[in-house]
Parts: structure tokens; C-alpha cells; sequence
């Protein structure tokens, strides 16, 4: 059977995208809008697994609709809509919720990771949070999914209960087992601060991660402060690896000039770190400012923004209640 490529992903909106977000997520959606169907989705109803403050959420989910367009989605060539104008998503997760396994969500390790001991005081959607993800793959049967290595369990759990849903109903080529696309070279964009950590939003320190909003002066600042190492850069990748905040600069680097890592190292071999990063941050605020601008100036015309959720969720919601039509009838619902 041939099955048409079909691309979905998601991002939260829980505030200033970063770095991370974007090397290892956004960069990679608007390169596949050029030869594939994609819908990108603004899943407001994962952020609310923790609370956020109402007006802030609103602000958020308009934010990242301005960061999909200012990094360069094209909202005539992409679907872009937030997850909660789809009510399809809450709907299929629940299905999903019927499906999946407690013990394959017990081996989730962002749940673990991000409860840590207090377990206990964890909302009940942050604990499923995997099935609706699940869900919002499986309610468009996408079958690539764009995002950064620490989704790839989640992603492979998809899998699983796209498996069992076609092995329960009997239908054995009904949702496409959707494959993660992990950019190659950098799928894990490390904080600043500590390498052996990714950048990410809840990370306390605002020195940990690049903003795109930043602006010249503090990605000067940032990229200045960043963890790196006393000896001077090495001349091979093993003994880079071993020394995980250098690695991280010189792998971004890499990812942002388009020079291969091997070839840097060649070049940058017996060099101190603080000759790299000024150039290092040439290179962000060449890339990454004229990002935040445009997400500025998006901002200020909120009656765009609102237009482009509403025409996507329009289009998604056709798609949706064509695939949930099967879906019920699969299951046995009226
Ligand atoms: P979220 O909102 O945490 O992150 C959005 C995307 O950015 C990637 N990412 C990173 N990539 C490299 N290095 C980093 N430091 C880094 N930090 C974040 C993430 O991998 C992601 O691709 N659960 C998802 C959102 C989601 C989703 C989906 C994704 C909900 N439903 C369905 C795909 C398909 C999340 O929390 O991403």
C-alpha cells in the first residue's frame, strides 16, 4: 500500500522559544513544508498539564504562532492552528487512553524527569501527556513527525499504540506507524550552563539557553558566560565529546555556519574558546535577532495571528473529522 507522506509536530507554548527549539524543531519544519503536507500545531492543551496563568497562556499560544511564521512557515503551504480549537484531540485521546498501557507510560522518563520525587502532586494529564501526543499524530494519520531527540520515546510510544489499535480492531494498515525525522547533527541542544543538560524553557537560569527573542547584546553576554573548558580546543572529536559544554558550542557552530564538525575541529585545534565565541556570536545574532524582530513586530497585529489559527483550525478540523468518522466506527461507537 502506498501511503501519501504526511507530516505533523507540535510545540508548546509555554513561553519563549529557544535555541533548542528551533535547531532541533522549527528549522526542520520549514525546510519539509517545501515537499511535504505538514501541519504544525500550537498544543495548548499539553501546556496546561501544568498551570499556567490564563492570560499568559493566551499570550503564549499567539507567540508561538509568530515564532512558526517568523522562523518561515508559510501559513498557504502549512496547516498552523492550536490544539485546543480541534476538539478531535481530546477526543482521540481519550480512545487512546483506552488503548495504551500503565506500564508503558510508567517507563516514560521526561514523567519521571520532570516529577522527580513529588510524584504524587503531578497532574493526572501530565501523566498521560504521552497518549495525547499520541493522538494528535494519529488523529491526521501523519506519518513523519519532525522533533528534537528528547521526543523520541515519546514518539516511539506513538508507535505502540498505533500497533495495538490495529491489532485490537482488527485493521492492520489503519494509522501508519508515524517515524520520528531527528535532525542529524544537532538533535539535542545543550544549556549553556551545564552540557550535560538540554536547553530548555524551565531551566532556571536565563544564561542557560538563547532566547529568540534575545537580543544583540544578550546573546553577546550569554554566549561570553557560557560554560566551556580551560585547555585550548582539541584536535579530535572523541576528545571533544569528553568535555560536553565545549562540544555543545562547537556543535552549534558547526549547525549554524554549515561547516561540518570534523572539519571545524581542524580548523579551531589549539585555539582557545573565547576565539570561537565572538564569532560563535556573530553567527546567533546574524540568524537568531532577525527571528525575534519579525516575532516583535508579528505581535503587534494579534487580528493576523488569530486569522491564521482560525483558517488552520478550519482545515485540520475537516481532516480530523474525517479520520475520527473511521475511528469511532473502528471501535464500535454511534
Ligand atoms: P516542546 O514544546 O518541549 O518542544 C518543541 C520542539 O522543540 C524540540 N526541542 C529541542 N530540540 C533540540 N534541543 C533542545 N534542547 C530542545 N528542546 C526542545 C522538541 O524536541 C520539540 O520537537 N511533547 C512535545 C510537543 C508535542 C508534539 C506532539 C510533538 C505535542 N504533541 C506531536 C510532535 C508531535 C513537546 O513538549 O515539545
Amino acid at each position: 500500500m502506498i501511503i501519501k507522506k504526511l507530516v505533523f509536530s507540535g510545540v508548546q507554548p509555554s513561553g519563549n522559544l529557544h535555541l533548542g527549539n528551533y535547531l532541533g524543531a522549527l528549522k526542520n519544519f520549514v525546510e519539509l513544508q517545501k515537499s511535504a503536507d505538514c501541519i504544525y500545531c500550537v498544543v495548548d492543551l499539553h501546556a496546561i498539564t501544568t498551570f499556567q496563568e490564563p492570560k499568559k497562556l493566551r499570550n503564549n499560544i499567539l507567540e508561538t504562532t509568530a515564532s512558526f511564521i517568523a522562523a518561515g512557515l508559510d501559513p498557504k503551504k502549512s496547516i498552523i492552528f492550536n490544539q485546543s480549537a480541534v476538539s478531535g484531540h481530546a477526543e482521540l485521546a481519550w480512545i487512546l487512553n483506552c488503548v495504551s498501557r500503565i506500564g508503558w507510560l510508567n517507563r516514560m522518563t521526561q514523567f519521571k524527569d520532570k516529577v522527580g520525587s513529588d510524584k504524587e502532586k503531578a497532574s493526572v494529564g501530565l501523566y498521560i501527556y504521552p497518549n495525547l501526543m499520541a493522538a494528535d499524530i494519529l488523529l491526521y494519520k501523519a506519518t513523519h513527525v519532525p522533533v528534537g531527540a528528547d521526543q523520541k520515546q515519546h514518539l516511539e510510544l506513538s508507535r505502540d499504540i498505533a500497533l495495538k489499535f490495529n491489532k485490537d480492531f482488527n485493521c492492520p494498515d489503519f494509522f501508519p506507524l508515524p517515524e520520528p525525522l531527528i535532525p542529524k547533527n544537532i538533535s539535542r541542544v545543550m544549556s549553556l550552563r551545564d552540557g550535560t543538560k538540554k536547553m530548555s524553557k524551565s531551566e532556571e537560569s536565563d544564561y542557560s539557553r538563547i532566547n529568540l527573542k534575545d537580543s544583540a547584546d544578550e546573546i553577546k553576554k550569554k554566549i561570553k558566560k557560557a560554560k566551556s573548558d580551560s585547555a585550548p580546543i582539541p584536535d579530535n572529536l572523541s576528545s571533544l565529546e569528553k568535555k560536553p559544554e565545549a562540544f555543545n558550542l562547537l556543535n552549534i557552530f558547526s549547525e549554524l555556519s554549515s561547516i561540518n564538525l570534523d572539519k571545524l575541529i581542524n580548523e579551531m585545534s589549539g585555539k582557545e574558546y573565547s576565539a570561537v565565541k565572538n564569532d560563535l556570536a556573530d553567527l546567533l545574532i546574524s540568524q537568531i535577532c532577525p527571528v525575534g524582530k519579525e516575532i516583535e513586530k508579528l505581535m503587534g497585529d494579534e487580528t493576523y495571528l488569530l486569522k491564521i489559527l482560525k483558517n488552520g483550525a478550519e482545515k485540520a478540523q475537516l481532516k480530523a473529522e474525517e479520520n475520527l468518522k473511521k475511528i469511532r466506527e473502528k471501535v464500535g461507537l454511534i
